[in-house]
C-alpha cells in the first residue's frame, strides 16, 4: 500500500474518532486479502465493529451516568416465588412501550418483595435499548432539589433531570418529604408529565401518601399527574430477604424476628389494598 495514502488515511480516521474502525484495520486488511473478501465486504465489517464498540462505549456510559446501587437483571427475578404478580404485564411493561409513550409504573408492596430488584432490571433493560436513565432515591433527590431551589438553580436542576428519558424513584415513603420538600417534589413529576417515563417504588399505598407529603393537596396534585398515564403493580407477597435468611438457617419458624417480621407484611400487606386517593 503506498505509504502516503496508509498514513492519510490513519489520519482521518482518527480525525473522524473512528477508533475501532482504525485500531483493526491493519490486521483485518491482512486476514481479508487471505480470505479473497471483496472491498464491500471489508467496509461493512470495519463500519459494522465501529458501531458495536460506539454501543458498547455509550451503554456503559449511560450506566455510569444512570447510578444504579447494584446490578439487578429481569432475568434473575423469580416469578415462581411471588405469584401474585402477573408476569404478563412486568413482560408488556419490559417491552419498554412506557418509555416511548412517555407513561409511569409504580411497584407498590412491603419491604423485600423485588419492587427495587424490578425497577433496576428495567432500567438495565432501557440503557440497552439506548435511553437515557437515572436512578434516584426519594429522599436523596428530594434534597438535591430543596438545595438547589436555595440557590435558586431548581429550574436549571428539573431541566438537567427531564433530559433523563427514564427517571427511578426508588423508596418513596420510607422518610416524610418536608414543606419545601413536597414543593420540589411535585414540580419534578409536573416537569415529566407526559414528556418523559418515571418509575416509582413505594412500600406505601397510595392512599397514604399524604402521610409522604405530609399535604393531602400536594400528594393528591402529584399522585393525578403520575396516575394518569401509569401502571401500577402492586406485589403482595413474602419478603425475599426472609426466605434467603431461612434458606440459611438464620430465621427460626416461630422466632420472634420471624413472627415480628410476618406481622410487619401483613400490615403492609393490608394498607396496600387501599388504592383510592387521599
Ligand atoms: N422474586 C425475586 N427473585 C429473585 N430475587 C429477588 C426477588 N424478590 C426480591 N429479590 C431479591 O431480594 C432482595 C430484596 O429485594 P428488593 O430490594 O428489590 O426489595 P424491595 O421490594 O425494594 O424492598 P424495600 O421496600 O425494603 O426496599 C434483593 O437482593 C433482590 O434482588
Ligand atoms: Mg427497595
Amino acid at each position: 500500500m503506498n505509504g502516503l495514502v496508509y498514513e492519510h488515511l490513519h489520519h482521518n480516521l482518527r480525525l473522524l474518532k473512528l477508533s475501532t474502525f482504525e485500531s483493526i484495520l491493519d490486521n483485518y486488511l491482512e486476514l481479508a486479502a487471505k480470505e479473497g473478501r471483496s472491498t464491500i465486504e471489508i467496509l461493512d465489517y470495519l463500519i459494522d465493529q465501529e458501531l458495536q464498540s460506539k454501543d458498547a462505549r455509550s451503554q456503559a456510559l449511560r450506566t455510569r451516568i444512570a447510578g444504579f446501587p447494584v446490578e439487578k437483571r429481569l432475568e434473575d427475578f423469580k416469578f415462581d416465588y411471588q405469584p401474585s404478580l402477573d408476569q404478563a404485564v412486568i413482560k408488556e411493561i419490559a417491552s419498554l412501550r412506557f418509555i416511548h409513550n412517555a407513561e409511569n409504573v409504580v411497584f407498590l408492596g412491603p419491604p423485600g418483595v423485588g419492587k427495587t430488584h424490578l425497577a433496576i432490571g428495567l432500567g438495565f433493560k432501557a440503557i440497552r435499548a439506548g435511553f437515557k436513565v437515572q436512578f434516584a432515591n426519594a429522599s436523596a433527590i428530594v434534597e438535591k432539589l430543596e438545595t438547589a431551589d436555595k440557590e435558586n438553580q431548581l429550574e436549571e436542576r428539573l431541566r438537567k433531570l427531564s433530559r433523563f428519558h427514564l427517571l427511578i424513584i426508588d423508596e418513596m415513603g420510607y422518610l416524610p418529604f418536608s414543606d419545601s420538600g413536597a414543593h420540589c417534589f411535585f414540580q419534578l413529576i409536573s416537569k415529566r408529565y407526559e414528556k418523559a417515563a418515571t418509575i416509582l417504588t413505594s412500600n406505601k399505598s397510595f392512599g397514604e401518601w399524604g402521610d409522604i407529603f405530609k399535604d393531602n393537596v400536594i400528594a393528591s396534585a402529584t399522585l393525578d399527574r403520575i396516575l394518569h398515564h401509569c401502571t401500577t403493580v402492586n406485589i403482595r407477597g413474602d419478603s425475599y430477604r426472609l426466605k434467603e435468611r431461612r434458606r440459611y438457617g438464620l430465621v427460626q419458624p416461630g422466632s420472634s424476628e420471624s413472627i415480628q417480621s410476618e406481622t410487619q407484611n401483613a400490615k403492609v400487606l393490608s394498607r396496600s389494598e387501599d388504592f383510592s386517593l387521599p
